[in-house]
């Protein structure tokens, strides 16, 4: 029998990359490549990159560099390594890539994993690098299932792509570009998948997308389904006890979807939405379809539709034009909203995109004084945030073995990780957890008595932090 030839993937970016790479792991396992951590004793190295910010792209090229040197190493011991760029870089800029880095065999786009196993074999045959180009719809066909052992591996909480692309063109974003039109996977495939998770152990699914609640697949009844009446649909799935979903545009924002954050308790109360900036002439000039006020709106509805709900949001510093009293504005939004944890960035013009043209730059001694500022207001957010749940019982969905001998580790409803010392037993459970404090991002709190928990089912309390300025209702 030969041995299992090794795969080292390594995933730059968001979640959709995270769950492509496992993808991919299921996609080569079937040709005999088992994971190592280690690039070096690799046989095929992948990169999964990420092209959404200029620094994100940039890393690529250094990996590059390392990888040429464990290539030559590995080739004067007699091992033959390939190199694959897959993801977002390798979409945007296939050509670009060859070119600069002779070690690559294969450039392959989002669109095409399922084709990895072919790419590999022709590169070889062929003596010279490939670079490929599918429909988006081949992918959502092909992709294989991952084993019931590769599911149990990978714990009690796993991802499901629901939908993929974008049609919004925010006018500094290259995800419409690299990762195409919106596409949504009918209902019936959606379920299937959960089923299968859900049978094999997972209890947490996260359905992601790059515009999850735009979502309108084929339902079993031959019409689109909105996103909400997929909510619906999931939580009825034996053994689902949380139903996440990232990322989602404020415009989008339906009444099916508001209805399942109401009546559903395993929906989550903590949603991703990005606002990118709170000044009405900046979100204009970004393409973004609404207002600073209609994104309050969002936030108000969702806030009554569900008390406890808690949000994080991005946001771009230094987009061009961006004056003093818009970045005030931003600040204002921020400190109106209360937000649990953000992500702030520098506005880094992406060849291609509309803004990549604007003139009106700003200075980098702005964006970074202004990121600065806007990163130590959500800090000061996030730990309020963090420090209310002192105190408090609050729902765990315990994960695994943590690294301290005898504890275990899960997470609250808003992500937060909680540790206590307790059997592995509990793993795959959601138990209440009496927090008492927070080291560093991580609460501490001992097990309680089931029926005290203060986080779920019909007792839903406000929200642990209530937000500078209440908006709910105004
Ligand atoms: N520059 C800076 N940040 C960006 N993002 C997307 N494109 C850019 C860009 N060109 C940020 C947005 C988005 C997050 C995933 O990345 O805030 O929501
Ligand atoms: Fe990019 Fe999100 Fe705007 Fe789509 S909605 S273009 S993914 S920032």
């Amino acid at each position: 029998m030969t041995p299992p030839r090794k795969l080292h993937i390594k995933s730059y970016g968001c979640q959709m990359n995270v769950y492509d790479a496992q993808r991919m792991v299921d996609t080569l396992a079937g040709e005999g490549f088992v994971e190592t951590a280690s690039a070096e004793e690799a046989d095929l190295v992948i990169l999964n990159t990420c092209h959404i910010r200029e620094k994100a792209s940039e890393k690529i090229y250094s990996e590059l560099g390392r990888l040429r040197a464990a290539k030559d190493q590995a080739a004067s011991a007699g091992r033959d390594m390939s190199v694959v760029v897959a993801g977002c870089v390798a979409q945007a800029e296939g050509h670009e890539i060859i070119r600069r880095a002779p070690v690559v065999d294969v450039v392959v786009g989002p669109q095409s994993y399922h084709h990895l196993p072919q790419l590999l074999a022709r590169a070889k045959a062929d003596g010279r690098a490939l670079e490929t180009e599918f429909p988006v719809e081949d992918k959502f066909n092909f992709l294989p299932q991952p084993s019931p052992q590769a599911i149990r591996a990978r714990g009690v909480s796993a991802f499901v792509t629901v939908q993929e692309g974008c049609d919004k063109f925010c006018t500094f974003c290259v995800v419409p570009y690299t990762r195409g039109a919106e596409v949504s996977r009918p209902v019936a495939k959606v379920v299937e998948d959960v089923q299968r998770l859900a049978d094999n152990g997972v209890r947490e699914i996260t359905l992601i997308g790059q515009n999850v609640n735009a979502y309108h697949g084929d339902g079993p009844d031959g019409r689109p389904w909105p996103f909400g009446k997929l909510l619906h649909r999931l939580a009825a799935i034996p053994g689902i006890v949380r139903l996440r979903y990232s990322t989602s545009h404020p415009r989008d924002v339906e009444e099916t979807l508001i209805e399942a954050h109401r009546d559903l308790d395993a929906l989550m109360p903590f949603v991703h939405l990005p606002v990118q900036s709170g000044s009405d002439r900046i979100l204009a000039a970004m393409n973004r379809k609404h207002t600073a006020a209609d994104y309050r709106r969002v936030i108000d509805r969702l806030r009554h539709a569900r008390p406890d709900i808690a949000f994080s949001s991005d946001f771009i510093v230094g987009f061009p034009g961006e004056a003093e009293e818009d970045f005030a504005a931003t600040l204002a939004l921020v400190d109106q909203i209360g937000y649990a944890a953000a992500y702030s960035f520098k506005y880094s013009p992406r060849p291609g995109t509309p803004a990549a043209e604007m003139q009106e730059t700003v200075s980098t001694a702005d964006m970074d004084a202004r990121l600065e500022r806007l990163q130590g207001l959500i800090d000061s957010q996030q730990s309020a945030f963090n420090r209310a749940a002192i105190g408090r019982t609050v729902d765990v969905l315990f994960e695994r073995a943590a690294r301290k001998a005898g504890q275990i580790v899960g997470r609250t409803a808003y992500l937060q990780p909680a540790h206590v010392m307790a059997s592995a037993d509990i793993v795959g459970k959601v138990l209440p957890v009496a927090i008492d404090s927070l080291e560093r991002y991580s609460l501490l709190g001992s097990l309680a008595d089931p029926r005290s928990t203060s986080a779920s089912g019909d007792a839903r309390e406000p929200a642990l932090i209530a937000p500078p300025q209440a908006v709910l209702g105004a």
